[in-house]
């Protein structure tokens, strides 16, 4: 779109927001009306109440093993998420998503893309910690993932990078190995991409495979200088 013309819509849109209209209606319907001009108070507020609404979440058994819930946190406004699998023990602690040695090369994956942890937002398709590291069972995938739908549902970014087999096969409803999956473009809902990759736990065990991450998220690079 030309600059120009984005400028143009994006003072109409600001305009109709200024008189309370907030949703864009297609003339098919309310089916396909998506927020609005949603300001960074608005977002930070919608994702406080999500975080207070599951803060004493018991839906599923790991309710009962966890330290806290780990909700994600980062930017409200990002055009970069990460979709993790899980909490693991130092996340349980913290109640912050990828802060221990998979977190640590996370963060150095972020800065390898010139961005900085603040910049984007981090979050996990279950969030309480599955005892021992376990794999997460779908039956905790399917009740805990809307919570993640609705976190990417208020953040609206650019491009999802979903890192490792759950966190791709939860949010592209497929069964695929990661390693058919990864290293390219899928179009997710309402025009945002998702780019499945390695997880970074899996790098600890194999650090070859770090060039094809490398290579993965340098096309996530390039896509957010082109939607810029
Ligand atoms: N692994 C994940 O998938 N998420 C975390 O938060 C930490 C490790």
């Amino acid at each position: 779109m030309e600059a120009s013309f984005k400028k143009q819509v994006s003072q109409h849109l600001e305009i109709e927001a200024a008189f309370g209209i907030t949703h864009l209606v297609s003339p098919a319907g309310s089916l396909t009306a998506r927020p609005i001009l949603e300001s960074r108070e608005q977002k930070t507020k919608s994702l406080d109440a999500l975080r207070e609404e599951y803060k004493n979440c018991q839906m599923c058994p790991l309710s009962r093993g966890r330290t806290h819930v780990v909700f994600g946190s980062g930017n409200p406004e990002a055009e970069l998420m990460f979709v993790g699998e899980a909490p693991g023990y130092d996340e349980d602690l913290q109640a912050l998503p990828f802060v221990g040695k998979a977190g640590q090369l996370l963060t150095k994956i972020i800065e390898a893309m010139k961005l900085k942890r603040e910049d984007v937002y981090i979050a996990n398709c279950l969030k309480c910690r599955p005892p021992q590291n376990r794999n997460p069972l779908p039956s905790e995938i399917v009740i805990c993932s809307p919570i993640l739908e609705k976190q990417i549902e208020i953040i609206q970014p650019k491009v999802i990078c979903a890192l490792g087999k759950f966190a791709a096969q939860t949010l592209l409803k497929t069964d695929e190995p990661i390693g058919r999956l990864r290293g390219r473009f899928f179009d997710w809902h309402r025009g945002i991409k998702l780019m499945p990759t390695f997880h970074p736990v899996y790098l600890l065990r194999n650090p070859g495979d770090k060039k094809i991450v490398w290579e993965d998220v340098q096309k996530i690079m390039k896509e957010l200088e082109v939607s810029i």
